[in-house]
């Protein structure tokens, strides 16, 4: 379920962004009031959402390959399940200050 929600999620959002970076050819000023709202912190928060969701999604659709084709991956996706969430929270806390740094300084000040 989790899957399928960051699989549509993820879609979503390509979709999105290409009309906005297609916004670039009809509208240069548009383009530029657009993308000047992407620096604000809410933004920001719907930024590290997404690289939750990707990363989610990468490493757990690694995993459910290895169900499907390794021979032992059925007796061992409860534990590959544990290693997803153990490296998917280790990836988050290394984002946290790439993503969320500059929406912080803007909120909480340098
Ligand atoms: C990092 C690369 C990716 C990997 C390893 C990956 C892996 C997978 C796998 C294995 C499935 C099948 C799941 C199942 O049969 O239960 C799947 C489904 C799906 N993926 Fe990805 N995927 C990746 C990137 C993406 C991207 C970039 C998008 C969106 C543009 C996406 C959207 C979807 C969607 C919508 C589904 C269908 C989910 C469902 O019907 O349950 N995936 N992915």
């Amino acid at each position: 379920m989790a899957h399928r929600v960051t699989g549509v999620l993820i879609f979503f959002f390509l979709f999105v962004h290409v009309l906005d970076t297609a916004l670039v050819r009809v509208s240069p000023e548009a383009y530029d009031d657009v993308v000047a709202t992407y620096k604000t912190p809410i933004v920001a928060l719907l930024e590290y959402g997404l690289v939750a969701a990707i990363l989610f999604h990468a490493l757990n659709g690694l995993r459910v390959v290895a169900v499907d084709f390794w021979s032992k991956g059925p007796r061992y996706q409860k534990q590959m399940l544990w290693t997803v969430m153990g490296i998917w929270i280790v990836l988050m806390a290394g984002a946290l200050y790439p993503v969320l740094g500059h929406a912080a300084r803007v909120l909480f000040g340098s």
